[in-house]
């Protein structure tokens, strides 16, 4: 029977997590405040995971969602669901190793023959690798582990010879991490593409473009994300319909191919981050949790009941439940602190005092923040985001642009993130990559 008035607890301290919380305070299904077992920020693993159980024992919800991706790589939900029995939105160690092994999932791809790998080789040790960079080319070098989006390096964008690559690798293997992956460097625009799964259905969410580079005009080292869109769509502008068949195809055959490999099913969100390039889509990395910023996009257009889409993941009834979106467009922009992310400042105060009020159409959310007496001062990573709800592109990136430059303090953030420049610049070059025929279809279905 259907139960009301359910309690949830949540894992994480950041803008994605507390987008979390309030989407689940939007039910009249569920008891608030929300539960909050962890920020799961300066912790040892083991004394985290001692103080979740703890207080999930304390609190008894009926399931905890888990936010970021470090519990899960650390075995969160599998303690929680042994030891206590309640279940959880996220996937367990095994299954969680589709974001934490970058080679785990390179190979789960192959195996399966599941479209979608670029050319890649996985290297324990440095045998092989500078062959390998020369053999492809433009090459990427990707640390297995995690490492916050921030541990992959590009040829002639980080590294500017073999021997670059070669020391990188080897710097990599004897910093702990047991393996790298070495790949083709594709050439194309990037999407993401977050479906909720059960271990059996996958429902896809509305796709979204984040923005990793610091810079404005994409330059400049990569982040945990700047900022993103979506479009009321519920497409991107560079993307035709096959493309994003294509990248739905592979989230469903990755969700069976996790079961046939592991025999448990993901009970979570799977999230693709993707590249549509000259050949079709190719797959840049899992994500085992909800995207941080896309997040901030999606759930701010859902319209079915979030509680009742935790229930049917849990009870694997996800194909029968409806889940809508509202088909309007948003734009979210981070500002960060000034020299973020190699070198940002910590604890100067931020004012917020002439930004707009929260409402339909603007969404602000706290991240690297910590709140001392009514003010806020900057923790030393992206520190606040504000989402822009619209009709279209144009007026979300409007609202969400007006709030973030109004911001005073040592911070900055993209301003070029949805405007009209930056997307005829990804249209462009899309143009370079499709055959004409392709490149009028994309123009017709959009614009
Ligand atoms: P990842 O953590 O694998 O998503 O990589 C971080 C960023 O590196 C991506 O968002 C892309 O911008 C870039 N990247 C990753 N893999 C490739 C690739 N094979 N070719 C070109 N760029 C890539
Ligand atoms: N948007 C990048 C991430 O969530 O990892």
């Amino acid at each position: 029977m259907r139960k009301n008035k359910l309690k949830a607890a949540i894992i994480g301290k950041d803008a994605r997590t507390n987008a979390i919380e309030r989407c689940l305070e939007k039910s009249n299904r569920i008891q608030t405040p929300i539960g909050k077992l962890s920020d799961w920020k300066n912790e040892k693993a083991g004394a985290a995971k001692e103080n979740v159980l703890r207080k999930a024992q304390e609190l008894k919800p009926d399931f905890v969602i888990v936010g970021p991706e470090e519990p899960l790589a650390e075995g969160i939900v599998d303690e929680i669901q042994e030891k206590l029995g309640i279940p959880c939105i996220g996937p367990t160690r095994e299954l969680a190793q589709l974001e934490a092994s970058k080679a785990f999932t390179r190979s789960l791809l192959s195996k399966h023959r599941i479209q979608g790998n670029p050319e890649y080789r996985v290297f324990h040790n440095l045998e092989g690798v500078e062959e390998y960079a020369k053999e492809l080319g433009g090459y990427v070098i990707k640390p297995d582990g995690l490492t916050g989006g921030k541990g992959v390096k590009i040829s002639d964008v980080h590294l500017f010879s073999v021997q670059n690559g070669v020391d990188y690798c080897k710097e990599l293997l004897s910093h702990g991490h047991p393996a790298v992956v070495i790949e083709e460097k594709l050439d194309g625009e990037e999407f993401s593409l977050q479906s909720f799964c059960d271990g059996t259905n996958v429902v896809d969410m509305v796709l979204v473009q984040d923005h990793k580079r610091a810079y404005e005009g994409d330059i400049g080292p990569n982040t945990g994300g700047m900022g993103s869109y979506s479009c009321e769509n519920h497409s991107l502008p560079f993307l035709l319909p096959r493309h994003v068949q294509e990248a739905s195809a592979i989230n469903r055959a990755v969700a069976q191919a996790l079961l046939a490999e592991t025999g448990q099913k993901y009970k979570g969100i799977l999230y693709g981050g993707f590249m549509v390039t000259r050949a079709g889509v190719r797959l840049l990395e899992y994500n085992a949790r909800f995207g941080d910023p896309e997040t901030l996009n999606v759930l701010s257009l859902l319209k079915t009941d979030f509680v009742d889409i935790c229930e049917a993941i849990i009870q694997g009834s996800l194909g029968e439940q409806s889940v809508e979106f509202e088909r309007k467009a948003t734009v979210c922009k981070y500002i960060v602190p000034d020299g973020y992310p190699d070198n940002p400042v910590k604890g100067e105060r931020i004012d917020l005092s002439g930004v707009p009020k929260q409402s339909d159409q603007l969404k602000i959310y706290h991240a690297a923040v910590e709140e001392k007496s009514g003010e806020l001062y900057l923790s030393g990573s992206r520190a606040v985001a504000f989402v822009g709800i619209g009709k279209n592109l144009s007026h979300a990136q409007s609202v969400a642009e007006e709030a973030a430059s109004a911001v005073k303090g040592p911070v900055f953030h993209r301003r070029d993130i949805g405007t009209t420049e930056l997307i005829q610049h990804r249209i462009a070059h899309m143009q370079s990559l499709l055959a004409e025929e392709d490149f009028r279809e994309l123009l017709r279905n959009h614009y």
